[in-house]
């Protein structure tokens, strides 16, 4: 059996995380997400209008998602690698060569970002006035 794994905070989640999660699950058979807690994403400096709590239960809804787990810092990624046995580690591209140091324990992949859709997006949209495009999203 095959286990990927990422890491993110997956706010407001919207089709670019639904097609980074179908496409990193498609590389294996199970599909682990190490969910940034809401410290992380302070520390990070990374806002979020969903809590952790909310945004795991959104995330364990999917049905690509076989695992959530709290990613709490930077330097836990090689343990659960281990921990999990993960075969292989996903991000989008842009995080290209930040997690190559995970190549001697697993293989690193960075699949293309979905172009135009944010959660900083629609935290922006929906702060400001009410989107005038119908389906923008
Ligand atoms: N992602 C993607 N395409 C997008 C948005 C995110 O492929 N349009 C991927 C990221 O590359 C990352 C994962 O989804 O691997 C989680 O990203 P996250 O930072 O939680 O999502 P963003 O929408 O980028 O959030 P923000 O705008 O707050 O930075």
């Amino acid at each position: 059996m095959k286990t990927v794994i990422t890491y993110g905070t997956f706010d407001v989640l919207h089709a670019g995380h639904i097609r980074l999660l179908s496409r990193a699950k498609a590389l294996g058979d199970r599909l682990i997400v190490g969910l940034s807690n809401d410290d992380f994403n302070a520390l990070k400096k990374k806002s979020a209008l969903l809590d952790f709590r909310n945004r795991k239960a959104v995330l364990e809804a999917c049905r690509y998602v076989d695992l959530v787990i709290e990613e709490k810092n930077w330097e836990q990624k090689v343990d659960d690698v281990q921990a999990y046995a993960a075969d292989i580690f996903v991000m989008g591209d842009d995080w290209k060569g930040k997690f190559d140091f995970l190549k001697p324990y697993c293989e690193v992949v960075y699949l293309p970002r979905t172009e135009g859709i944010s959660s900083t997006e629609i935290r922006d949209e929906l702060r400001g006035e009410p989107v005038l495009e119908a389906g923008r999203y």
